[in-house]
């Protein structure tokens, strides 16, 4: 594993970073060029495979293994989908890989195209990234006055057509049935599966929908091979990570690092530690539906999807949110469920009641009304919401909820008994 190995950040800190000049100075659409001149479809999905990159949007889902689902004859067009909504509360990489390299992206986008024979493609971004939409739209636009977009891509006789959506501000959308409903100009609910989008998705026809960083790993896996990509990291867990650390650390930003890296590595090193004399009480290690970790787990696991999972919760997003002695964790939970609550899109009764339910108990809990039977009531409200949801946002929703009412249960009884919270306010 080579430690100190940048892919993805490589190119953000230079001077104009988000212009084609900028880009092609250091080796930029070099691998547009070698893919479609020098390999065939078949053979970029078999690298992309080979390095074992699995979805950065959440749910770590091979990304060859998708493309491979798609047919490759369809009598309606296929379509690929960048998911650009970045909704996660605590994740703001991809943001950073818009902004800062969206020629990257645009790359690897064309690439994933050619590479499973799709000629229109969309980017579907967070209504709120106003400048990121500016830049990729004026990226856009260098990329065909160079060739690179539109038709017969460098002579190849290939076409790819690239648009940016706006979304219009509901997390909902970033969930990627309702991301293509909302691009069709419905409401963002989700749809239900199967039908799987890489058969049935936008407008009828076989979609991959990938997010931001997969697909700007993309580039740099046609230059250097798979097996080059899977030689970082660990065994299961390939490649660089963007992680997202905010919350109690001295320097909260975006790192990128090898997946398998301590997390304690991320909080103490990279991230500068907590504040002076203060210690960690828990972290939320993948974005805020993931289940939160105790300081006795934080500073033994690493990062990667088999560490986390073994302990219950999940690499997510990358968002790592720190949480020192001064947070009070029933009321960072009672903020976290009025985001679900508010987000929910309400197309399914466990979801729509049970989320609208915890916000009301835990904010009885924290007004200091609370009463002692709340705590298992807040464990049952999530036991009947999991598994039973049109989308993974139920379940989603449960994370936050149940692993505080677990790990920090002490904390719940205190605020009950004392109406005041542990940590002392
Ligand atoms: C409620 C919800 C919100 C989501 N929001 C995002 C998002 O903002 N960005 C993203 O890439 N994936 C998001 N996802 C995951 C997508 O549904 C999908 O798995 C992902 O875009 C696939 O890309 P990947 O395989 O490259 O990760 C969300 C999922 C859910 C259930
Ligand atoms: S789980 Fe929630 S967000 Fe997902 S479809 Fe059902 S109501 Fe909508």
């Amino acid at each position: 594993m080579n430690s100190s190995e940048i892919i993805l950040l490589q190119n953000v800190d230079r001077p104009n970073s988000e212009s084609i000049g900028v880009y092609r100075e250091s080796g930029g659409y070099k691998a547009l060029v070698k893919a479609l001149k020098e390999m065939k479809p078949g053979e970029i999905v078999e690298e992309v495979k080979k390095s074992g990159v699995r979805g950065r949007g959440g749910a770590g889902f091979p990304a060859g293994l998708k493309w491979s689902f798609v047919p490759k004859e369809s009598e309606k067009p296929k379509y690929l989908c960048c998911n650009a909504d970045e909704g996660e509360p605590g994740t703001f990489k991809d943001r950073v890989l818009i902004e800062r390299d969206p020629h990257q992206l645009i790359e690897g986008i064309i690439i994933s195209c050619y590479a499973i024979g799709i000629h229109t493609a969309y980017i579907y971004i967070r209504g709120e990234f106003v400048k990121g939409a500016r830049i990729l739209e004026q990226a856009i636009a260098e990329a065909h006055e160079n060739g690179f977009l539109g038709k017969n891509i460098l002579g190849s006789g290939f076409d790819v057509d690239l648009y940016v959506h706006r979304g219009a501000g509901a997390y909902i959308c970033g969930e990627e049935t309702a991301l293509m409903e909302s691009l069709e100009g419905k409401r963002g609910n989700p749809r239900n599966k199967p039908p799987f989008p890489a058969v049935v998705g936008l407008y009828g026809g076989p979609t991959v929908i990938n997010n931001v960083e997969t697909l700007s790993n993309v580039p740099h896996i046609v230059t250097k091979g798979g097996d080059w990509y899977a030689g970082i990291g660990t065994e299961k867990s390939t490649g660089t990570k963007l992680f997202c650390i905010s919350g109690h650390v001295q320097k909260p930003g975006v790192y990128e690092l090898p997946l398998g890296v301590p997390l304690k590595e991320l909080i103490y090193n990279v991230a500068g530690g907590l504040g002076e004399g203060h210690r960690l009480k828990a972290v939320i290690p993948g974005g805020s539906s993931t289940p939160i970790l105790t300081a006795e787990e934080a500073e033994k696991v690493t990062l990667d999807y088999e560490s986390l999972e073994a302990l219950g919760t999940a690499l997510g997003s990358g968002a790592v949110i720190v949480m020192d002695e001064t947070t009070c964790i029933v009321r960072s939970t009672w903020r976290l469920s009025k985001f679900y609550e508010h987000e929910s899109c309400g197309q399914c009764t466990p979801c729509r009641e049970g989320t609208a339910w915890m916000e009301k108990i835990l904010a009885r809990i924290v007004r200091g009304e609370g009463r002692p039977e709340d705590i298992d009531l807040l464990a049952d409200i999530c036991d009947n919401i999991f598994g039973n949801t049109l989308c993974p946002m139920g379940d989603a929703a449960t994370g936050p909820v149940l692993s505080t009412v677990r790990k920090f249960r002490n904390e719940y009884e205190y605020f009950i008994e004392h109406k005041r919270s542990i940590v002392g306010n």
